[in-house]
């Protein structure tokens, strides 16, 4: 059964995102299936506040969002063309993620929902990256479920098999850090700059990835889980051993610890593809790569090649989709609002959703 049986015609939705260093509004109107549109996509990157800083500093990230957010909302609004009265829901991101910028978008979000009567829609930022595939696939390339989802962001490494909206069961996950948080921990380490993992990437680019021999934590265990703490700590040691590091050393150290990720990420991959694949035989055939690190070109050329060799189509969401933005969270929201019996409930302009706590952490498999 089509989770938008009951939508006959688009919804339009605000998506409200805080939940890092990244200030984001959106409006997205669609229906599950039939296409959408983003008719505004405002992000505001608090890099430069952070950039002295060598990383986020959670209060002044809560602290920018409370001086963007109003501005942007309203310019997403304007840039759509649309007013409060025009949309069918605001969707806002509750969790996981740094607390105080939790707040400050879920409360605005609120606000804006109990003063103007718009149904509000509390959302799990993981949630958002999970489903912006859908957003950004057109009419004759659908993304139906069940697909397999590998999430890749600065505070998560998640394997996930995304049976429907609200049904996600994980696989596996990080036991240690993210890896993003690895790429960013390494590029400070090196004196890249931040976001680290654009930066070792280009330095990647031009390094030889066969001079260090890094380790593949869990490599061959059983399971699905990663971990790179480990990783990181080797290419601590590497450094060191080095000394004073010159660029083409910094652009090896890249290298070889980018073809360690992809090489550890493909080892627990190809083991949630093969139980994918056995639980759910034609059903299945989309992998999805989503989160910041999928705009990562080696990772994601390594992870086409193994989705290919399991007859699967890997599909990834164009990068401005991929990191953090206020549209994937609309269109979570729009997915949540199509169901059927929250659309009934849209006709009585409340949701019983003005309730939700933020969180700073959530698990996805928890919805
Ligand atoms: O999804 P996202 O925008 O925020 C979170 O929810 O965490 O992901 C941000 C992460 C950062 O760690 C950033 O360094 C990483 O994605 N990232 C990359 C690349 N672009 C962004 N990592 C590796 N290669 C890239 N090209
Ligand atoms: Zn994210």
């Amino acid at each position: 059964m089509s989770d938008a049986q009951t939508l006959t015609s688009p919804l339009t939705v605000l998506g409200i995102e805080t939940s890092c260093d990244e200030t984001a509004a959106a409006i997205v109107r669609g229906r599950p299936g039939h296409g959408a549109e983003i008719l505004s996509n405002v992000v505001f990157s608090q890099l430069e506040e952070h950039a002295p800083y060598g990383g986020v500093v959670p209060e002044i990230a809560a602290r920018a969002h409370i001086d963007r957010l109003d501005a942007l909302t309203a310019q997403a609004l304007e840039e759509a063309n649309l007013g409060f009265d025009d949309l069918d829901g605001i969707a806002a991101t509750a969790g996981p993620g740094l607390i105080g910028g939790v707040i400050v978008g879920l409360m605005t979000a609120k606000g804006m929902a109990a003063a103007s009567g718009v149904p509000f829609v509390p959302i799990n930022h993981l949630e958002g990256h999970a489903l912006t595939v859908r957003l950004s696939s057109d009419l004759a390339n659908d993304v139906p479920f069940p697909y397999l989802l590998l999430l890749v962001s600065g505070g998560h490494c998640q394997l996930l098999v995304v049976e429907g909206v609200g049904r996600y069961r994980q696989l596996g996950t990080t036991i240690d850090d993210a890896v993003g948080e690895a790429f960013d921990k390494t590029a400070k380490l090196l004196g890249l700059g931040i976001p680290g993992g654009p930066a070792v990437e280009r330095h990647a680019n031009g390094g030889n990835q066969k001079r260090f021999t890094l380790p593949r934590p869990l490599k061959g265990r059983p399971g699905c889980d990663f971990s790179f703490s480990g990783l990181k700590t080797a290419v601590r040691q590497a450094a060191t051993n080095l000394g004073e590091l010159n660029a083409q050393d910094k652009a090896d150290l890249c290298a070889s610890f980018q073809a360690a990720v992809c090489d550890s990420l493909a080892n627990r991959t190809v083991r949630a593809m093969a139980m994918f694949t056995s639980e759910f035989g034609e059903e299945a055939r989309h992998f999805v790569l989503a989160g910041g690190v999928a705009a990562n070109s080696a990772i994601r050329s390594t992870m086409t090649d193994l989705a290919s060799s399991h007859g699967l189509e890997m599909v990834v969401p164009p990068v401005a989709l991929c990191t953090d933005n206020g549209a994937m969270i609309a269109w979570a929201g729009l997915e949540h609002l199509s169901l059927e019996g929250h659309f009934r409930e849209r006709s009585s302009g409340r949701m019983g959703t003005l309730a939700a706590p933020p969180r700073a952490r959530w698990p996805l498999s928890s919805q």
